[in-house]
């Protein structure tokens, strides 16, 4: 469903939620402020494709007041990519007076594209707590760094085109929760935040709107039993 409903749903059941860790629609545009086509006609299909599937739309504020009313102390995990970094911080930082954190994944394949520009080798995670807590048990857990390869083979086996580290995801819900705590992911996709709570042993509540990625999750969280 859509979280925004879900996520009303939960306060008025007064449920509260110790951490959430979540990769919201990324907001990308095809265009250029002058209304030009940025893309090649092969990478404008791609594009097309993740705008279908609810992937390029970004959020808006009433989503973030959702998940803050949801906790007692802020604690929240966004992924985000570059143009989405000033929302976010005016959103936390500004209004809400967050400390914050940024870690990154830098993904050590990236496609060798350079030309007038850096290469597009990296994720953000922004980390905003107000009384909610990082305790790292070990030096690996305390970078703010994770590197590893794009993972193909689960881009393919469970059909999302922006899966993320399991283990990455693994390392903040270690870092800022407790065994039997409940951590919260409003946009799920194939369930990665909900598989790594499983094999921490947190308790989740996930969302995903679009159907096919909520059986998915499904199947991902039962393959894990076997
Ligand atoms: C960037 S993906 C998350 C990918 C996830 N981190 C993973 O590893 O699979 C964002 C997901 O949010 C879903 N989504 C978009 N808008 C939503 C909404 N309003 N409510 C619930 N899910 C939504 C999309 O369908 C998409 O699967």
């Amino acid at each position: 469903m859509d979280s925004l409903e879900g996520m009303r749903q939960l306060k008025q059941q007064g449920i509260i939620v110790d951490l959430i860790v979540t990769d919201p629609p990324y907001e990308i545009t095809n265009t250029t402020p002058g209304g030009k086509s940025e893309f090649s006609k092969s990478i404008e299909g791609a594009f097309k494709e993740l705008q279908e599937e609810h992937l390029t739309q970004g959020i808006t504020k009433e989503y973030l007041d959702c998940m803050v009313s949801l906790q007692s102390k802020i604690n929240i995990y966004i992924w985000c990519n570059g143009s989405q970094i000033p929302f976010y911080l005016d959103y936390f930082v500004k209004e809400r007076k967050c400390k914050f954190d940024i870690l990154l994944w830098n993904k050590t394949n990236a496609i060798p594209t350079f030309y007038n520009k850096y290469l597009t080798d990296k994720e953000y995670v922004l980390y905003f707590r107000k009384g909610g807590y990082c305790k790292p048990n070990s030096y690996e857990d305390a970078k703010t760094i994770y590197f590893s390869p794009i993972n193909a083979k689960d881009k393919k086996k469970y059909g999302h085109p922006t899966i993320k580290p399991l283990d990455f995801i693994k390392r903040m819900i270690r870092n800022s929760s407790k065994e039997n705590e409940i951590v919260l992911d409003p946009f799920s996709g194939s369930g990665t935040t909900a598989l790594a709570c499983k094999e921490l042993n947190r308790r989740f509540i996930a969302f995903e709107i679009v159907e096919k990625y909520y059986k998915i999750s499904l199947l991902r969280l039962q393959e894990n039993d076997q």
